[in-house]
């Protein structure tokens, strides 16, 4: 079993010296974004040399999304390797979706259409960049989408299944995408769940999302976890047993010692779940 379990938070600049300061017992691991590191100096690598004194990693990154047309830039996959490498990832992630088209980066995560030729292309990412980081546990996360492709010829979770099986890799199954998709897209949160094989989980992601007047629920990461994600955690943890979750803030920071309350409810909601389990 990796050191990486229980409860963690993103190591996020924006809290980082409070955080790597107070050394709050309730967080069980970090993860980090291989992007902030990689070809930096300064407070970036100064902040990861401590807080790996303290805590475990798990890699997450923003920038090889599975789905982008071409091949990733070597240079890239040889940084992303050694960085893997030096905080000793039990497993790397990043997102079933493309951000960026001829060099220029959308800084939004965008879905493909759920179609055979889009999970041949994931696929093919994923070997690809599995091949060129040497990394055996390479899993993808699901992402929030907000509408429909009309040329879609499955729907998302049965589309996650087949990339998993032909990629033979693994998942970062995100609650709160799960969520915020079924509520503003109208399926059943549980019944996703249910589908995803639990051997093929590495990590669990939860975050807060903004409910805008209407109703439609947009994946900030920047608000507060809301009661039904919570639940659905301990659905989900119940489900495919301990597996480790990480509280995503990535915008409208609040001290860290109210992030963790929310680190304590999780915590208490991983124990009660799966006790018994680990
Ligand atoms: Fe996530």
């Amino acid at each position: 079993m990796s050191d990486v379990n229980g409860v963690g938070i993103g190591l996020r600049m924006e809290m980082a010296k409070e955080l790597l300061e107070k050394k709050p017992a309730e967080v069980k691991w970090l993860e980090i974004h291989p992007e902030n590191y990689m070809n930096r100096g300064g407070r970036f690598p100064t902040a990861l040399k401590q807080a790996m004194e303290k805590w475990p990693i798990a890699t997450h990154g923003l920038t090889m999304c599975y789905g982008r047309a071409e091949p990733f830039a070597e240079e890239y996959t040889t940084q992303l390797k050694q960085l893997l490498s030096d905080v000793q990832s039990p497993w790397h992630s990043d997102h079933l979706c493309f951000s960026d088209v001829d060099g220029v980066f959308a800084h939004d995560l965008l879905p493909l259409p759920f179609t055979e030729e889009a999970a041949k292309l994931y696929t093919r990412r994923i070997i690809e960049a599995r091949d060129a980081t040497g990394c055996e546990n390479l899993a993808f996360e699901n992402v929030s989408y907000y509408a429909e492709s009309p040329d879609s010829e499955s729907d998302e979770v049965t589309f996650c299944l087949e990339v998993l099986e032909a990629a033979d890799c693994k998942m970062l199954l995100d609650v709160n995408n799960v969520y915020v998709n079924a509520k503003n897209l109208g399926f059943d949160p549980r019944k996703w769940i249910d589908q995803i094989p639990a051997e093929r989980v590495v990590q669990i992601h939860v975050a807060g999302h903004l409910v805008r007047h209407d109703g439609f629920r947009i994946d900030t990461h920047g608000e507060d976890i809301c009661d039904d994600v919570y639940d659905l955690l301990d659905y989900t943890l119940r489900r495919i047993g301990p597996k480790p979750v990480l509280l995503e803030r990535d915008g409208n920071f609040i001290p860290v010692d109210e992030l963790l309350e929310q680190v304590r409810r999780l915590s208490e909601i991983y124990d009660r779940a799966t006790e018994g389990a680990r």
